[in-house]
């Protein structure tokens, strides 16, 4: 296996005003300087906080407005001026940031990867950021510092271990400057950013691989390496013999056309200081979609859909890069994952459509189309799951066409049996800067499901809610627990280097479930 997992880009914090700590934290010459700009006329207005003038940057702080207007720049949300410095300074990166009042965090993750984008050197970037703009109090100014990291780490991503030739340069470190932010908060955000941030590149690692390197096997050897005895999770990983001795029907079909095992993959986070709520404490359960290549099986894709389908195991990804960063990011609750892992593949022993399988918890489902096999291995982890008895089931799944056709490329589908959990997952994904959207659990579907041989079928009406009928599958194996499931077939892949996305694997939901868990049980801005 290449190299996973590479060291990130760093992100560090000092103040502004403190010169030496400045060049200290920077470590290495800076190449860009990043000042947010405020929208205006002319372009040039900075938070009121700001300085006239900084030591580091030959030029004034704000920018010229005659550049300003010559450019275009009036300083709303996404515009970004690049002033290069005649004296071999840094750059002047102005980033403009919109209307005072309406700056969300978005703002500052966006903003966060546009100058690292902007910067394309090798060296140190500095981003200076001022209260008057992160909003007022330590919470505020935690969570700006928390999105500059995230977006800088994360747009600064590359998969480049099966390159030969490098890529172009880019910045290794970030230095937030701070301009009257309180500084523990500040530099707490900054720590959580680059955690949160370093998690969802592990996830985006575990898709980008290439499918005949990340199979099963090499996908559970990849987990034990990510989640390290440093990540105070337990990892337990069943080959072939176990996963038929659990009864995991669903699982077995889906890798008998395959010539590579199947492995289940099992995680168990205990937080060293536990929440409890009502006497216990909390515990979630995950459940990631883990097909390492899905080829369709009997029921073979076109090329054309085949092509990325090494990313059908973002599911897996996502969780199980979520777990590895519960410890460092002080998760309070009980949090499992759990991966059904498998390649779906066209083999001499392949269901067949029209067979029946067993699932782990006694259901059976008639395989119609062995392509809508997401549902049959998350039929045995959603049982599993139910068995453990939590608060909550999350499950995440590139699994329907269906969702890119209705949400597209940016906005996950989500659905659930309990509309407190669903609105807790949508709240979490708009924090963290992930979209959703809820579709029906509609039970007016349930017929289309109904098989003439089994409990159910595993394929709905041709061309009619696809996605919904999936859910509805899927929701026959949670039983009474809340549960909440997150089709992320559009979002878990990027077609662009845009914003905090790169091309490839997204790390869709990791932002997401991170979130959820931070503030679960607790109040959402602790
Ligand atoms: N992995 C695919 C879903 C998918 C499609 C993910 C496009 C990402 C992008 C899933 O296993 C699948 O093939 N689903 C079928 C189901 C159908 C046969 C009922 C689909 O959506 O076409
Ligand atoms: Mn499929
Ligand atoms: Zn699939």
């Amino acid at each position: 296996m290449n190299k996973l997992f590479a060291p990130r880009l760093e992100v560090t914090f000092a103040s502004l005003d403190d010169e030496l700590a400045l060049a200290e934290a920077a470590a290495a010459p800076v190449v860009a300087f990043g000042v947010p700009v405020l929208e205006a006329e002319d372009g040039s207005a900075l938070a009121d906080d700001l300085p006239d003038q900084v030591s580091a940057l030959a030029q004034p702080l704000a920018p010229d407005p005659q550049l300003c207007a010559s450019q275009g720049f009036s300083g709303k949300v996404g515009q970004v001026m690049v002033v290069l410095s005649s004296s071999g300074g840094p750059a002047a990166v102005y980033l403009g940031c919109g209307e005072r009042d309406e700056i969300a965090t978005e703002v500052f993750r966006r903003t966060g990867a546009a100058l690292v984008r902007a910067a394309g050197r090798s060296g140190v970037a500095v981003f200076v950021l001022p209260a008057a703009l992160a909003g007022p109090g330590p919470g505020a100014h935690r969570s700006a510092a928390q999105a500059v990291s995230e977006g800088a780490v994360l747009a600064a991503y590359r998969f480049s271990s099966h390159k030969t030739k490098s890529d172009s340069a880019q910045v290794e470190r970030v230095v937030v400057a701070g301009v009257g932010l309180d500084e523990g908060a500040a530099r707490e955000g900054v720590a959580n950013g680059n955690r949160v941030a370093t998690a969802v590149c592990a996830a985006r690692d575990l898709v980008n691989e290439p499918p005949s390197s990340m199979t099963p096997r090499r996908l559970a050897e990849a987990a034990a390496q990510l989640l390290g005895p440093a990540s105070g999770v337990t990892l337990e990983i069943w080959d072939e013999d176990r996963i038929e001795a659990e009864r995991l029907g669903g699982l077995l079909g889906v890798a008998r056309g395959s010539a590579e095992p199947p492995r289940l993959l099992r995680a168990q986070y205990e937080p060293p200081s536990p929440l409890t709520v009502d006497g216990r404490v909390p515990h979630i359960v995950l459940v990631g979609k883990g097909i390492t290549f899905d080829s369709g099986g009997l029921s073979l894709k076109g090329a054309e859909s085949m092509m990325t389908m090494k990313t059908d195991m973002s599911g897996a990804a996502t969780v199980l890069a979520t777990v590895s960063a519960c410890a460092d990011l002080g998760v309070r609750v009980r949090v499992s994952a759990i991966a059904p892992v498998t390649e779906n593949m066209p083999g001499g022993k392949a269901t067949k459509p029209g067979d029946v399988l067993v699932i782990r918890d006694g259901q059976t489902i008639e395989v119609l189309n062995t392509d809508a096999e997401g549902r049959l291995v998350l039929a045995d982890g959603l049982s599993l799951a139910a068995e453990l008895q939590p608060d909550a089931i999350i499950d995440l799944a590139t699994l329907t066409g269906a969702a890119v056709v209705a949400l597209g490329g940016s906005i996950a589908g989500l659905f659930g049996n309990d509309q407190a959990l669903v609105d807790k997952v949508r709240e979490a994904g708009s924090r963290a800067g992930e979209a959703t959207w809820q579709l029906p659990l509609a039970k007016e579907y349930r017929s289309h499901i109904k098989s003439e041989v089994a409990d159910m079928k595993n394929i709905g009406k041709a061309g009619q809610a696809g996605a919904i009928a999936a859910a509805l599958l899927l929701e026959r194996f949670v039983g009474e627990i809340p549960w909440v499931h997150i089709d992320i077939a559009g979002p878990a892949r990027s077609d662009e280097d845009e914003g905090v996305l790169t091309k490839g694997g997204t790390g869709f939901g990791v932002r997401t479930v991170l979130e959820l868990l931070r503030a679960y049980g607790g109040d959402p801005t602790a």
